[in-house]
């Protein structure tokens, strides 16, 4: 039985990447309506964050993935790609992050309202 909430929207998701275009341990810069965003691969569970770093504009999808932790490839920043959250500056600011849902073989991210 669906479940209702009063005022909720559901969210509306497109499909930005397959399945296989990321192998664990890697990123994939996507499009995402006019958002830049950056997929990555944790262990076979994918997560969508920012592309662009707060700190300067460094290129997130160019870093490095270890494990859950995101490193920019321009001045080393450090982020949890599964919460956003700044693990080493000089980024001040937590990115962005984004539902995702894999339907098939397609990666679907939820559309920022
Ligand atoms: S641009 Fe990412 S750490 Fe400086």
């Amino acid at each position: 039985m669906a479940e209702f909430v009063a005022g909720a929207k559901p969210a509306r998701f497109v499909t930005v990447a397959r399945v296989d275009d990321l192998a664990p341990g890697e990123l994939l810069g996507a499009r995402l309506t006019g958002h830049a965003i950056c997929l990555a691969n944790v262990d076979g569970r994918f997560y969508a964050v920012a592309a662009t770093c707060p700190h300067l504009g460094g290129p997130l999808a160019q870093g490095e993935l270890e494990g859950s932790v995101l490193t920019c490839p321009w001045h080393m920043a450090q982020f949890n790609v599964r919460t956003g959250c700044v693990l080493r500056g000089p980024a001040r600011t937590d990115l962005a992050t984004y539902e995702v849902r894999v339907v098939g073989d397609e990666i679907r991210v939820a559309v920022p309202e």
